[in-house]
């Protein structure tokens, strides 16, 4: 039977999914290009939603212009070549990055226009040369039909599906469009993007990009293009290639620009057009400026010729225009040598591996320090004492390493290990550094102590959650701490309303107030002291549980790894945590300090619970009658004791059902007493011996 011939669509539905389209690129349009929503998430959601519905439903409606077609199609197993229509041309380099660079680029134009000394000065625009990958799209009928790399000019590759992942960059162009155009450009990751992209891979323990431009250009040549729509790219338009039928096209190349951006593109804002070449001299001087504050990495700025007849005129040179300069600005990346690695220990404990460098000039300042992030990375990108190494600046960032020149590396350089490079303990105050399972980071354990993390402390400290002393808030406490009248916590309670008067900005009554409250958060309860500690997992609810548990301070701090996993919704991370904390002698110091200073609470009110098989090993083999496996085990841990897998003299108690193996050979042998479930009910029910 032949297949249904697939139904057409009603006429109020096309109707429909056409206007969705439209508002959706409109939206788009004013999300990703003007960034100016027009209307919340949520409805923009819903629209979205309606559209994929109807096109689902309507096959018939289905077209590649859907802004649901951005992500669409599979895997390539190669990219297809492009003949460019006309060639995508490369631009001449002033050496000179003095000003005199453009001076001397309209001295040799006038020149080879035949213009005198008093002949009428050259119209210019001056833009951005963005630092990312050229492409050139082709519209036909308005329609985006082919995303091509610039490749070797003539001829590039076929990135068609990548290119319609760009957010912002129009599927299909708004107004009166002529049936050919080709709109070039370039594809840029913004800073913001690409440091939130590597911001995340670090936070997952993956590769990161080495830099915006690579980011750019390595997601455009994914072959799979699910992997290109995650990835946060943005289109520029600057140029063009083949355009046929516009009537009424423009003839400048700054009016060129203004209609690719009615059209739907995005054009940097920073651009200048006018007479001479002060013009961009100007436009150099204060894009150098604001390099730093741009949302994407630029390397210099390009000056072009305005009026397009000129240009036509001037033609190209060595397959480079004549009528156009690229003038560059200083690297934004650089090599230097690594000298050392020093370990920055953060306010909250975090360890930061920084590279000490060889003072190198980059992006504009001189840099003598760079982040590794963390161990992972280093050992990723096999950063080693003694490389030469490949630093890179742009923004207002932080510099780091991006990678190694690896011919240059010295003999006997070894890979980085933090742990070695400190000898397990934490620069700052040597108390140990732990790092867990699972996560990417290494930390000082000395959180009370550590003079890195005494604000975090004193903050966490004072807390409303925690001892909940009024009007000690952040200011105060960096004026305390800078002013060293705080350098440990129990300098708190040896505050005197005479010494805060001193302060700046501090009347004496509040001074007297402050002093109050200091006293008065004396007396608290023990959940609030525990959370007041800041250790690492335990949070107000934890503390809470800690403080019902044990019902005193002393036995949380004697308290080993097996008791702490019995609290509720402690596990083996956060037992390890409280554990190691209380491990570090300087902790425990800074806790009876603070004891000794005054703080106290009344007794928790309930007794802790009953752990009457506390220390107790079982193990179970064969099947229970009616007890579950998992069943019993909890039932066990509920009362403090242990569920091992296999029988040894350490065990107590091995609990036999149906079918038992050799489990149970084995405590035959080692004469460990033997319970059947009901054995085990009564033995959970009185909580002693059996
Ligand atoms: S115009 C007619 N304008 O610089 C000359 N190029 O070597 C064609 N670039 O690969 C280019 N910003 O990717 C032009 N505002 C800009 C540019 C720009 C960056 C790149 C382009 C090309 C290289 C030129």
């Amino acid at each position: 039977m032949p297949p249904p011939p697939s139904p057409q669509a009603p006429a109020d539905v096309a109707q429909r999914v056409r206007a969705l389209r439209e508002d959706i690129a409109r939206y788009d349009h004013a999300y990703y290009v003007l960034d100016a929503p027009l209307l919340p998430d949520a409805d923009y959601d819903a629209l979205y939603a309606e559209l994929q519905r109807l096109e689902q439903d309507w096959p018939d409606l289905r077209s590649a212009e859907s802004p649901t077609q951005r992500v669409g199609g599979s895997a390539l197993p190669g990219f297809a070549a492009v003949r460019h229509a006309l060639p995508m041309l490369s631009i001449r380099t002033e050496t000179d990055t003095t000003p005199q660079g453009a001076r001397a680029f309209d001295q040799r134009l006038r020149h080879r226009l035949g213009l005198d000394e008093d002949a009428p000065a050259l119209q210019y625009q001056a833009e951005l040369k963005f630092d990312g990958l050229a492409i050139s799209l082709r519209y036909e009928q308005g329609v985006l039909v082919l995303g091509a790399t610039r490749g070797d000019g003539e001829t590039g590759e076929d990135v068609t599906q990548n290119v319609r992942t760009i957010r912002n960059l129009p599927l299909r162009l708004r107004g009166s469009v002529p049936p050919v155009l080709e709109v070039r450009g370039e594809v840029v990751m913004r800073r913001a993007d690409f440091l939130r992209y590597n911001e995340q891979q670090r936070a997952r323990g993956l590769a990161t990009l080495v830099n915006p431009r690579n980011g750019a250009a390595g997601s455009i040549r994914q072959l799979d293009p699910r992997i290109a729509a995650q990835r946060p790219l943005a289109f520029y338009a600057y140029g063009w290639g083949e355009i046929a039928g516009w009537q009424g096209q423009p003839d400048t190349q700054h009016a060129m620009l203004d209609a690719f951006a009615a059209m739907g593109f995005a054009v940097a804002a920073q651009r200048a057009h006018g007479a001479g070449p002060e013009v961009l001299v100007d436009f150099h001087a204060r894009i150098l400026g604001e390099r730093d504050r741009l949302p994407f990495d630029i390397d210099g700025v390009v000056y072009k010729v305005d009026s397009l007849e000129l240009q036509r005129r001037l033609g190209a040179r060595n397959r480079e225009p004549v009528w156009a300069l690229a003038h560059k600005y200083p690297p934004q990346e650089r090599s230097t040598r690594l000298l050392a690695i020093d370990v920055q220990v953060g306010r909250t404990g975090k360890l930061t591996p920084v590279a000490r460098l060889e003072p190198v000039f980059v992006g504009g300042v001189t840099v003598t320090n760079a982040t590794l992030h963390n161990e992972d990375e280093a050992r990723r990108k096999d950063v080693r004492i003694g490389d030469t190494v490949i630093v890179r600046r742009a923004g207002d960032v932080i510099p780091e390493i991006v990678g190694v020149v690896a011919e240059r590396r010295p003999p006997g350089a070894v890979p980085f290990d933090l742990q070695a490079l400190l000898h397990g303990s934490c620069p700052v105050c040597g108390s140990q550094i732990e790092r867990e399972a699972e996560e990417v980071d290494w930390r000082c354990s000395g959180g009370l102590y550590c003079a890195a993390q005494r604000k975090q402390a004193l903050l966490h400290y004072a807390g409303r959650l925690a001892m909940d002393i009024e009007g000690l808030g952040d200011k105060l406490v960096d004026q305390l701490v800078d002013g060293g009248l705080l350098r440990a916590l129990p300098d708190i309670y040896a505050l005197r309303a005479e010494q805060l008067a001193q302060l700046p900005r501090m009347a004496e009554k509040s001074a007297a107030k402050l002093v109050q409250a200091i006293r008065d958060s004396l007396h608290t309860t023990l959940a609030r002291f525990i959370y007041a500690l800041g250790i690492r997992h335990v949070g107000e609810a934890t503390a809470k549980d800690l403080a019902r548990h044990f019902g005193a301070l002393q036995p949380l701090l004697d308290a080993d790894l097996l008791r702490l996993e019995q609290v509720p919704d402690v596990g083996p991370v956060v037992a390890r945590s409280i554990h190691t904390f209380f491990a570090q002698e300087h902790n425990r110091e800074v806790l009876q300090q603070l004891l000794a200073a005054g703080v106290h609470w009344d007794e928790v009110a309930a007794p802790p619970r009953e752990q009457p098989l506390l220390g107790c090993t079982f193990v179970l083999t064969g099947t229970l009658p009616t007890l579950g496996r998992e069943q019993a085990r909890a039932r066990i841990e509920a009362a403090g004791g242990k569920v091992s897998g296999s029988v040894s003299r350490k065990t107590r108690y091995v609990v036999v059902g149906a079918e038992a193996g050799s489990k149970l050979d084995r405590a035959r042998e080692l004469g460990v007493e033997l319970l059947d479930e009901e054995a085990l009910l009564r033995l959970l029910a009185q909580g002693g011996e059996a």
